[in-house]
């Protein structure tokens, strides 16, 4: 009799040949299963063992065949990232932080994966606070095709969805190198036609992962001293990229604390002098209040990010949803407000548009494609999220972007 977990729907369980991997025996049956069985993918119980009447058709996903048309959906892309994360992401249709989940849950000490810090209160907090948004549907008025395009710092983009920093495949089985990791997400955002930023994990602590790929993106530093944050932007600017930045939010990362590098808070003058050493554009990111908000614009930088590097570096974090409002309220026009946490599809793009921001990222889904093919699979799933975001626009009555406001959303509390 053959399984498949109905969590992750990427384990199969075979009672003839039994499972080596968590020590099932070759003929045991469903019912002789340990109860505290775990899938080896994504850690649900046996209870979502579901039978299968009919074998899975198809080759392992790794040969599995592209559409007729030769081109790799994301779909196709999910199942090759579902085996490459295997034990640290299950690549859930919902991915929003659920404690039940193998992502989840205090890690005492293990790496990460792509879960959220402590018991994953912020990660929550970021899903919950962008699904509590309706969107209210609008069709009486003259048809029109929406324009989605926008312009970040000066370079036009196709929609105003950015690809943020994200970095350490040792988070995700080392299944690429970090420079190519950095690669797919920098170049993806550009064979798409928008702007990718690229993240320092410590093993790279002396040279960014993505200085080679560089060109047209934006390479955002940890917050190290100041002597070397200044000597690392100048190699950026060298290496092509169009802005510099620095996730100010990167001093709680456990995984720096973990290789015993330091990484620092910094002060409204460090920002300005950080503001002054580059002719680039500088953006800071890791915003969650309207002090430091504030210090931000005041410090002369281009673009913020109001993120809380999606619920990874402190637990019990509000949700990015909640602060954009009044944050946007107040430098609305006066710096680029970029905004990430939860943000999945062109649905959630929208709301986060009405709720303030210039533009949003989405990191998790990223990485997921980065590592699945590269630079091709995350400007696939930018396709897909283009076409979400279409249909929203123009389900809600919405031309362009700047009709993208706080009257196509419904909340109780608005
Ligand atoms: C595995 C992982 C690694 C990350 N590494 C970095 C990083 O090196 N630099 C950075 O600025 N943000 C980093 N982030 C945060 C992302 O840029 C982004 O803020 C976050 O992923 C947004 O939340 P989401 O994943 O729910 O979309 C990382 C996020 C994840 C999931």
């Amino acid at each position: 009799m053959k399984y498949i977990c109905d969590i992750c729907n990427a384990f199969e369980y075979n009672d003839e040949l039994g499972d080596e991997t968590t020590g099932l025996k070759p003929g045991t049956t469903y019912d002789e299963i340990p109860e505290d069985w775990r899938c080896p993918v994504c850690n649900a119980d046996k209870s979502h063992l579901a039978p299968q009447d009919e074998p899975r058709e198809g080759p392992a996903v790794e040969s599995k065949p592209p559409d007729s048309e030769g081109k790799k959906s994301v779909a196709w892309y999910r199942d090759v990232a579902r085996e490459k994360l295997m034990g640290n992401c299950s690549v859930n249709k919902v991915c929003d932080g659920d404690p039940q989940r193998l992502c989840m849950g205090p890690k005492f000490g293990e790496t990460m994966g792509l879960g959220g810090e402590g018991k994953g209160k912020t990660f929550d907090a970021n899903y919950k606070a962008l699904d509590q948004y309706r969107l209210k549907m609008r069709l009486v008025k003259k048809h029109a095709e929406p324009d989605m395009k926008s312009s970040f710092l000066g370079v036009p983009v196709e929609m105003p969805v950015l690809v943020p920093s994200v970095s350490g495949v040792k988070n995700m089985n080392n299944a690429v190198t970090e420079e190519e990791f950095q690669r797919g997400l920098l170049q993806g955002a550009k064979l798409f036609g928008t702007v990718g930023m690229s993240g320092q994990t410590p093993s790279h602590a002396d040279r960014h992962p993505g200085l080679d790929s560089a060109t047209g993106g934006v390479l955002i530093f940890k917050p190290q001293g100041q002597e070397k944050l200044i000597a690392e932007f100048d190699e950026a600017r060298t290496a092509g990229a169009i802005a510099v930045g620095v996730d100010l939010d990167g001093c709680g990362s456990t995984n720096w604390a973990a290789a015993g590098k330091a990484v620092y808070r910094k002060s409204p003058e460090e920002l300005k002098e950080l503001v002054n050493a580059t002719p680039l554009p500088v953006i800071f990111k890791g915003i969650m209040c309207l002090e430091d908000a504030q210090a931000v614009v005041e410090s002369g930088a281009k673009a913020m990010v109001i993120s809380n590097h999606g619920g990874r570096v402190m637990d019990y974090g509000q949700g990015t949803a909640e602060v954009l409002p009044e944050i946007a309220s107040h430098f609305k026009d006066k710096i680029a407000i970029v905004v990430d946490g939860a943000c999945r599809t062109g649905y959630d793009v929208i709301k986060y548009l009405a709720l303030g921001a210039d533009f949003a990222m989405m990191g998790r889904p990223m990485a997921r494609m980065s590592l699945a093919g590269g630079p091709e699979a995350v400007s696939t799933y930018l396709d897909f999220v283009k076409s979400e975001l279409r249909r929203a626009m123009l389900m809600t009555g919405c031309d362009n972007i700047a009709q993208v406001t706080k009257s196509i959303l419904i909340n109780q509390k608005l």
